[in-house]
């Protein structure tokens, strides 16, 4: 399940029963607070982490990086970065989701590259891929770019439709990349009968610092991976009615809580 490349042909020819299979997982993942010490199989972990590889990412630029926590001093170092919570001392590995802020100038060319050998890059594409993503990504030296860029976006907007720009709110960005890799890795962990906890309760430089992890890599999401120690875990959910909306929305209270 490594290889660099894959291909989908239109029209999806998934089985009923996939959906059903998929059901299944989605509802058997548990926040698992409670593991045995037994390791992850190497084998297993390389499945579980090239789902993560195949989540999207804006613009294909694939920003997240998953860093193993496995030794058990750097995982002791890293509990009080997150209030003591001991899941991470109980599995044998924490895996840490972290974005990479110079994604732009690490991986663009790259990707374009693999992209155009796929056959996968149009010309008008990649013109249109040089234009804009340089424009959302680059600070410029010293901030100076962004700087540029958080004066004329607000007043671009008043006359044209235009995007958030990650170079303005990094972060944010990079989560919402990491979150889409974090949840296919909980699902193929599922699959594979292990457990994990996405964690967002840490202190991001205390756990940089205690995992020593270059600054560039902002640390989003920590997630405990192992085998479940025994015991039911059950969890509720609201009723779907009153998450999902159709448009326009008729019944305005719908937007009050
Ligand atoms: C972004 C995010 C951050 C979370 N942070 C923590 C955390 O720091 N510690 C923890 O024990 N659980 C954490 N959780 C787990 C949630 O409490 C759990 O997902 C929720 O109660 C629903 O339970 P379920 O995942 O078993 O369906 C987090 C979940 C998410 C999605």
């Amino acid at each position: 399940m490594t290889a660099d490349v894959t291909s989908v042909t239109a029209p999806a020819q998934a089985e009923p029963v996939a959906l059903a299979a998929f059901e299944a997982l989605v509802r058997a993942r548990r926040a698992t607070r409670h593991f045995l010490p037994d390791p992850v199989p190497d084998n297993l972990l390389a499945r579980i982490l090239d789902a993560a590889r195949w989540a999207p990412s804006g613009y294909n630029l694939q920003p997240t990086h998953i860093f193993i926590a496995r030794d058990a001093r750097l995982r002791a170092a890293l509990v009080p970065a997150c209030m003591g919570q001991s899941q991470i001392l109980e599995a044998p590995l924490t895996l840490v989701f972290a974005g990479d802020r110079r994604v732009r100038p690490a991986h663009f060319e790259r990707v374009l590259e693999m992209e155009r050998a796929a056959g996968n890059l149009p010309e008008h594409y990649e013109a249109r891929l040089r234009g804009v993503v340089p424009l959302a990504f680059d600070r410029g030296p010293l901030g100076l770019a962004a700087a540029i860029k958080a004066v004329f976006a607000p007043l671009r907007r008043l006359l044209l439709p235009t995007p958030a720009i990650p170079a303005l709110d990094m972060r944010f960005w990079l989560a919402k990349q990491a979150m889409l890799s974090a949840m296919n890795t909980m699902l193929a962990a599922t699959a594979a009968g292990l457990a994990t906890v996405p964690m967002e309760g840490f202190d991001g430089g205390r756990a940089r610092r205690a995992l020593r992890i270059p600054r560039r890599f902002e640390i989003l999401l920590l997630m405990p991976i192992g085998y479940a120690a025994p015991g039911t875990l059950t969890k509720t959910r609201l009723p779907l009615s009153g998450l999902v909306h159709e448009l326009p929305m008729v019944d305005r209270s719908a937007s009050r809580p």
